[in-house]
């Protein structure tokens, strides 16, 4: 059964990228996992590289595919001269969500508080919507932000994942400050998937077990 919470279905699960896959790697996806999405209750978002929105896009309406799309990162800065920069309002009309502050911007690229809350201001003034990543419950969430994705950096790509005891734990202490919706990522896979939804999570963010529809559509098919 489908639940709504601030007009979002869940569960809602998170595809995150990273820089892996070229376009066909993202089509084979697509195909792979229509049947799967069709019926999936709840919310999936794809974030593929930058590059492959456009033609995400048009493949997603092409085939009717019940998929969102999502970027992986924004500017904190507005459009001008930025070289290399992607800003938000760029995005308009192409992606609806946009992942700030995961772990890796955050200690690749320093990204401290001030960027990320520069990079969800812009996100709000384009209307996309933030999967904000926190490691633990102590990092700061920027003001308007509804969606947090929880991942301890221990967990992430490393085969190690949170306990489900411990990481609604961790969102419980989050959702003291405002009603969020709360993901949990790190090592998701079709295994251990059910109890992070069972705990109380209201979604994944998902790596490595995003890339390939055969451990992608286990994933969903067990929480769907
Ligand atoms: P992983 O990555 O599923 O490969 O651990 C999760 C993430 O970094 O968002």
């Amino acid at each position: 059964m489908s639940e709504r919470r601030l007009d979002i279905a869940l569960p809602f699960v998170a595809l995150n990228h990273k820089a892996n896959l070229d376009w066909e790697g993202v089509r084979v996806l697509f195909e792979g996992i229509s049947a799967e999405a069709a019926t999936f209750p709840g919310t999936i978002v794809i974030c593929p590289s930058m590059p492959f929105l456009s033609e995400s896009q048009r493949k997603i309406k092409s085939s009717g595919l019940n998929v969102a799309l999502g970027a992986q990162d924004i500017s904190q800065f507005t459009t001008g001269a930025r070289t290399g920069e992607v800003a938000a309002e760029q995005l308009k009309g192409l992606a609806k969500y946009a992942i700030i502050g995961h772990s890796e911007r955050r200690s690749l690229f320093d990204e401290g508080d001030d960027v990320l809350t520069a990079k969800v201001k812009n996100a709000q003034e384009a209307g996309l919507e933030v999967i904000f990543c926190v490691r633990g419950s102590e990092d700061r969430i920027p003001a308007g932000v509804k969606i947090v994705a929880y991942e301890p950096v221990s967990a992430i790509g490393t085969g190690n994942a949170d306990t489900p005891e411990s990481a609604a734990s961790v969102a419980k202490v989050i959702k003291e400050n405002r009603d969020y919706i709360i993901l949990y990522g790190g090592s998701v896979n079709a295994e251990n998937v059910k109890s992070f939804i069972e705990a109380g999570l209201d979604g994944v963010l998902i790596g490595g077990a995003s890339l390939k529809a055969e451990t992608l559509v286990p994933i969903l098919r067990s929480i769907g």
